[in-house]
């Protein structure tokens, strides 16, 4: 069975003395267990002080973006093959910040997913509608579209796995998350989507979906209560050791 995964996104909130802070309190405190794996998302700059106080400990590390290629000539770039060789396990690609600010398109995700897999990352491809395309009408048929883009001609090796994170644009940071049931049916369509493209074992044992977007301790038990939402993606509840680990708990406590 897969486990179901919870991920700090601490965006360019936490600097390198508040990231070292923060995992010498969470290793104290969080206890692992069978059901859940917990992955922390620092800054680049962290991600070397992270990896080692996290030596021995069953808690994962991940970026919070990679480039598409693995070396070269790429000014200011991160490469995934670096990313590798500090001790991620994880990478977070396409959040809705960087596509808004850095202008990151469906291909850019694309090439990024597959430089990342290339080096035994899993992705994490973050999608969502924005406020606009909901009142629309269009939001599935968006997310479809991200999903499909970000996946279009990828094969998964034995080895390899996928997330998708489901975020609703106009939901995160903002406090208001979005119903769990309406969490659950784009969960669904994404699911599909997925199917439509791996094979459904494939997506059954390696890929995983997971809601972000306003998750934090009060709610994440409704949104796992739900069959298709397979982990969170966690922003501002993430930033504070004991709520972070309380989130954990909550979480831990649903079949
Ligand atoms: P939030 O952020 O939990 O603060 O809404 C989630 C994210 O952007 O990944």
């Amino acid at each position: 069975m897969k486990k179901k995964i919870i991920i700090a996104n601490w965006k360019m909130k936490l600097m390198s003395a508040e990231s070292a802070g923060f995992v010498e309190e969470f290793v104290k405190i969080y206890k692992s267990n069978k059901k859940m794996e917990a992955v922390l998302c620092p800054t680049f700059i962290s991600l070397q002080s992270v990896a080692a106080q996290l030596k021995d400990k069953e808690i994962f590390l991940g970026a919070q973006d990679c480039f598409w290629e693995e070396d070269g000539a790429f000014t200011g770039e991160v490469s995934p093959k670096n990313l590798k060789e500090l001790g991620c396990r994880f990478v977070i690609i396409g959040h809705s910040e960087r596509r808004s600010h850095l202008l990151e398109t469906d291909e850019v995700v694309h090439n990024k997913v597959k430089a990342a897999l290339r080096q035994g990352l899993v992705p994490i491809i973050c999608v969502g509608e924005t406020f606009e395309e909901r009142q629309e009408g269009a939001k599935d048929f968006v997310v479809m579209n991200q999903v499909t883009k970000a996946i279009e001609g990828l094969e998964l090796d034995a080895e390899d796995q996928l997330i998708v994170a489901y975020e609703p644009v106009w939901v995160i940071g903002s406090g208001q998350a979005v119903a769990p049931e309406e969490a659950e049916h784009t969960h669904q369509v994404i699911r599909q989507v997925l199917i439509d493209h791996f094979e459904p074992a494939t997506v059954k044992e390696r890929v995983r979906i997971i809601y972000g977007g306003s998750v934090d301790s009060s709610n994440i038990k409704d949104f796992f209560a739900f069959q298709n939402i397979d982990g969170a993606l966690v922003g501002g509840a993430s930033l504070e050791p004991e709520t972070f680990n309380n989130l954990i708990q909550q979480a831990s406590q649903v079949n």
